[in-house]
C-alpha cells in the first residue's frame, strides 16, 4: 500500500551492478543488499570473470562480505572475449545463477580491453546462447575514435545490434544502460526477446551535468550522459510501463583519486541510494505507480526468475548524502554527495 509519503514495493532487483573485488567488495555490497534482493553482477574485473568456475568463485567472495541477516543473491554474467569457448555456455547453464554473457566491445569502457574485437568472432558462442536461452548483456557503443562520443550508442544499434538481432532471431538480448531516443525506439520496436536496463543517472541528468559550474568528474560514466531530448525519451519510455525496460543501476565505484584526475575513470556510484534515486526520477515524471513493475517485475520476468518475496518501504523524507564513503584504503564520492535525496529507505520486510 502506498500513500503520498510512503511507497511500498515488492523487493526489487538491480540487473546491472559493479561491485569490484577484494577490499572494495565489503565497502559497496552492503548498500545493494540493503535494498535489492538480487543483483546481476558485472564481470569486468582485472582479470575479467570469463568462466563459470571463475563466476562462482567470485559469487562466493561476494557472499562472504554480506552483513549478517541480509538476504541477497548475486547473479552472475560472464565476460565474453574473442576466445570464449562455445562449451562455456553449457557449463554456465549447468551451474545455476549465471544469467548470461556480457558483451564489451573492446575498448568501449572501464576494463573492456579484453572484450570482443569483432562480433562475428563470437558467433559460435552466440549460437549456443540462443539455443540454451541464456542472455547476452550488451554494452552498446561502437569504439571507433572517429565517431562522436555522443553518437556511439546510436551507431552501435545500426551497425551491430540490429543486424545481430536478425542473425540470431531467438537470442535473448539486454541492451544495457540505454541513453538515447534511438535506443528507446529500437528496444520498444524490436522483436520479442529484447529488453533494456535504464540507470538512475540517465533518467535524472543530461549532459549539462558534466559541466555544471565546472568539470564534474563524478557525473562521468559510459555511455556518457546525453541530451535533454534523449533524457525525455527515456523518461517517457519508463512512464509507458513497457515490460521491456527494467532497473539496472550501473553503480560503478571508483576510488576518488582515480575520478578526480587528469584522465578520470568512467563510472558513477549510486548503490548508496540505488532505489531512492529512481523514486525521485519516477516522481518527477508523475510515474511513481510504475516504479514497482520496473524495479521488481519486468527484469525477473524477462530472465524467467521468480519475483521476490518481501517488500521494501520508502518514505518521502529528505536526507543528506555524505561527502564520501569509505572504499578500501580510500573513499568514493557517490551520486549527490554533499546534497540531498528526496526519498529514504525505511524498511525491508518479510524477505
Ligand atoms: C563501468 C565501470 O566502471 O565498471 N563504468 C561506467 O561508466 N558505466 C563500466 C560500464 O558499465 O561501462
Ligand atoms: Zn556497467
Amino acid at each position: 500500500m502506498s500513500t503520498a509519503d510512503t511507497l511500498t514495493l515488492r523487493r526489487p532487483d538491480d540487473f546491472h551492478l559493479h561491485v569490484r573485488d577484494g577490499q572494495a567488495l565489503a565497502a559497496v555490497v552492503p548498500f545493494s543488499a540493503a535494498r535489492f534482493a538480487r543483483a546481476l553482477v558485472m564481470p569486468n574485473l582485472r582479470p575479467p570473470v570469463r568462466t563459470a568456475a571463475e563466476a562462482l568463485a567470485y559469487r562466493d567472495r561476494i557472499l562472504a562480505v554480506l552483513p549478517a541477516g541480509t538476504q541477497f543473491t548475486p547473479l552472475m554474467s560472464l565476460y565474453l572475449t574473442d576466445t570464449t569457448a562455445p562449451e562455456e555456455v553449457e557449463r554456465a547453464r549447468a551451474r545455476g545463477g549465471i544469467l548470461g554473457f556480457k558483451l564489451y566491445p573492446a575498448g568501449a569502457t572501464t576494463h573492456s580491453d579484453a572484450g570482443v574485437t569483432d562480433i562475428r568472432r563470437v558467433d559460435g558462442v552466440l549460437e549456443r546462447l540462443q539455443e540454451t536461452g541464456l542472455a547476452l548483456q550488451v554494452h552498446g557503443e561502437v569504439t571507433d575514435a572517429r565517431i562522436d562520443v555522443f553518437d556511439r550508442e546510436a551507431r552501435f544499434i545500426d551497425t551491430v545490434l540490429a543486424p545481430l538481432a536478425e542473425r540470431f532471431p531467438r537470442l535473448r538480448i539486454v541492451f544495457e544502460h540505454i541513453t538515447t531516443r534511438a535506443a528507446v525506439e529500437f528496444v520498444l520496436g524490436a522483436r520479442a526477446g529484447i529488453a533494456a536496463t535504464v540507470t538512475p543517472q540517465h533518467l535524472l541528468m543530461n549532459r549539462n551535468a558534466l559541466f555544471a559550474g565546472g568539470l564534474r568528474p563524478h557525473h562521468y560514466c559510459l555511455p556518457v550522459l546525453k541530451s535533454e531530448a534523449d533524457r525525455e525519451a527515456l523518461c517517457a519510455a519508463v512512464r509507458s510501463g513497457s515490460p521491456r525496460l527494467f532497473l539496472g543501476t550501473d553503480s560503478a565505484p571508483h576510488e576518488r583519486a582515480t575520478k578526480e584526475s587528469a584522465c578520470g575513470c568512467a563510472g558513477i556510484f549510486s548503490a548508496h541510494a540505488g532505489l531512492e534515486l529512481y523514486a525521485e526520477a519516477f516522481e518527477a515524471i508523475g510515474a511513481l505507480d510504475r516504479l514497482e513493475a520496473f524495479a521488481a517485475h519486468h527484469g525477473a520476468d524477462f530472465y524467467g526468475l521468480p519475483r521476490n518475496a518481501g517488500q521494501v518501504r520508502l518514505v518521502k523524507q529528505e536526507w543528506a548524502v555524505p561527502s564520501t564513503y569509505p572504499f578500501g584504503d580510500g573513499t568514493i564520492v557517490a551520486l549527490r554527495a554533499g546534497e540531498r535525496i528526496a526519498w529514504r529507505m525505511a524498511a525491508v520486510e518479510g524477505a
